[in-house]
């Protein structure tokens, strides 16, 4: 378990993480997201003891990091793939790190063969992909099998069978009972594998919630229709005080009425449907707002530019 209490971070006049409180639980995986330059890797820096807080505590189940007794079998991370010495192999950098941590030296080839690096474990880091160099970090933070992972953008650089890879990975690590807090930019892959979600803007905390009601808060949820009598529905919709809006391909996406509703009504007015699908919401979408809405809010000080408005069908539609 990680515990952040009133986490802060300045560095002159920039504020970088403000007041972060939350707590990132064992035997789920937490994704961590914000914009570039929300405060992540500042956050998980701060939970690492690599740097220090302005204000504020963070606890690794319930101590200090730099009071844990052997901190790589507490907790294992993966910042940025760049710790490795070039003309080093990667054997002989994980072995470095387990001895100087009292680990022993079969952990290594158990960690390499775990990331897939057994091959290539005699040869200079400098020769490293960039993808190669991620297995490599992982395999460092997974070294003293450790009871709490994160993990800073992992994907990053890693081809398909490497992301699919980290996110099984990353979920079996989950069910064994462990902690998995980690960051990502790519939306898709977050929705497939984080259970929960910690978002952050500008380093403040925008929210802490599960999953599946973070996307249902912040997205809007609607229903796909396709009519070839499309004017006819329109004027149907409008007269049972449904709002449509045009999707750009021909459809029509209706805001706040259930599939059941739309292809009732449509049926009553003996209407032909090609579809009616209720649309959900995708993480990108609800992170796109939830970000946007903060931005907007500070608008008088930041720089980001609201969605534009969608087309509305409103009372002002007039059957042509
Ligand atoms: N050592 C530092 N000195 C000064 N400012 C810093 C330092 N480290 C980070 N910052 C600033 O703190 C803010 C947060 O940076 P951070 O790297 O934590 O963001 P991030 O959420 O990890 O972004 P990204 O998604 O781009 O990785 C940024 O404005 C950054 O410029
Ligand atoms: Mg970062």
């Amino acid at each position: 378990m990680i515990e952040l209490e009133g986490l802060t971070k300045r560095y002159g006049e920039k504020v970088a993480v403000k007041d972060l409180t939350f707590t990132v639980r064992p035997g789920i995986i937490t994704g961590f997201l914000g914009p570039n330059g929300a405060g992540k890797s500042t956050t998980m820096r701060m939970i690492l003891g690599l740097d220090h807080p302005t204000a504020g505590d963070v606890r690794i189940d319930g101590t200090r990091y730099d009071r844990l007794k052997d901190p790589l079998t507490c907790i294992g991370a993966l910042l940025e793939a760049k710790g490795v010495h070039p003309g080093r192999s990667a054997y002989n950098h994980l072995l470095c790190l387990a001895q100087s941590n009292g680990i022993p030296r079969q952990r290594v080839h158990e960690v390499l063969d775990t990331v897939g690096l057994t091959a290539v474990a005699r040869k200079k880091a400098k020769g490293f992909s960039l993808g190669m160099g991620q297995r490599l970090g992982i395999a460092a933070a997974l070294l003293g099998d450790p009871r709490i992972l994160m993990f800073d953008e992992p994907v990053n650089g890693l081809d398909p069978e490497g992301i699919h890879w980290i996110r099984t990975l990353m979920k079996s690590l989950a069910a064994q009972g462990r902690t998995v807090f980690v960051s990502s930019h790519l939306m898709s892959e977050m929705a497939l594998t984080a259970d929960h979600l910690v978002v952050i803007g500008q380093g403040r905390l925008l929210a802490d919630t599960s999953m599946a009601e973070f996307i249902e808060r912040n997205s809007r949820s609607y229903v796909r229709v396709r009519s070839p009598q499309r004017e006819r529905l329109l004027d149907a919709l409008r007269q049972a005080g449904v709002t449509a809006v045009e999707s750009g391909d021909g459809a029509l996406e209706v805001d706040g009425s259930k599939a059941e509703y739309i292809g009732e009504l449509a049926a009553r007015q003996q209407l032909v449907l090609h579809e009616l699908s209720p649309q959900q919401a995708s993480l990108e979408e609800a992170f796109m707002r939830l970000t946007a809405e903060s931005v907007e809010y500070h608008a008088h000080t930041g720089t980001g530019t609201p969605a534009p408005p969608r087309q509305q069908w409103g009372e002002s539609w007039k059957k042509g």
